[in-house]
């Protein structure tokens, strides 16, 4: 597994006032918005192509299109919405697929409540946006259902990553033998104790949406 952590005054800029106690949602929502588009842009680096010639009024010129089948956006319910928007701004002609995954809060696992997906992957790069990245378990169990449905290779976009979640998609994933990309804004210090990112920016989805 292969993880890049944007290094980039701007991204560094956002990111402390999002983690900020005193950023409200709507600012939390729009700086969310903001960071994916910037993270976008690096996870999108291998995006599959084909080359196309148009006319500009000048002449014929060579360029590309993103290629069929188009890249899958998969948001993980709830708080991964927050990061939508921003991914499929950038890649407009991108499907998008969603899958409802909780942390059940005692066990720390991930449990899977909802899927609207294609069936068949076949052939796909999907990208999975999902704000925190903390003990890796809903982000391993969605890579490997992306993968059991056939996707080519998986692509993470998080906010913020703790190094338990890093280890675990690494162990989980060692031998599949499949390409797998974790792009983050940050990597953070440690989970505590309830699971959460230290210093983290608290619950991602309670800060983009109230606490429900
Ligand atoms: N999920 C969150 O929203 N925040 C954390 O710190 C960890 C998991």
């Amino acid at each position: 597994m292969e993880t890049l952590v944007v290094d980039h005054p701007l991204v560094a800029h956002k990111l402390t006032t999002l983690r900020d106690v005193r950023t409200d949602s709507p600012t939390f929502r729009r700086l969310a918005d903001e960071l994916v588009t910037l993270l976008a842009y690096e996870a999108t680096r291998d995006v599959r192509v084909t080359d196309v010639t148009v006319e500009t009024p000048v002449s014929p010129a060579r360029g590309v299109r993103l290629a069929k089948p188009y890249p899958l956006v998969v948001p993980i319910l709830r708080a991964g919405l927050g990061m939508l928007d921003g991914m499929t701004r950038l890649l407009p002609t991108a499907e998008v697929g969603f899958l409802g995954m909780i942390r059940n809060e005692s066990t720390l696992q991930a449990e899977t409540y909802a899927t609207r997906l294609p069936d068949d992957l076949s052939g796909r790069q999907c990208y999975v946006v999902d704000p925190m990245l903390a003990t890796g378990g809903t982000l391993a169990a969605a890579v490997q259902f992306l993968f059991d449905r056939g996707a080519v290779d998986v692509t993470a976009l998080c906010l913020l990553a703790a190094p338990e979640g890093l280890a675990h998609m690494d162990k989980v994933f060692a031998n599949s033998g499949k390409p797998i990309r974790v792009v983050t804004a940050a990597l953070d210090e440690r989970l505590n104790e309830n699971g959460y990112i230290v210093p983290g920016l608290g619950d991602a989805g309670d800060r983009l949406y109230g606490v429900v």
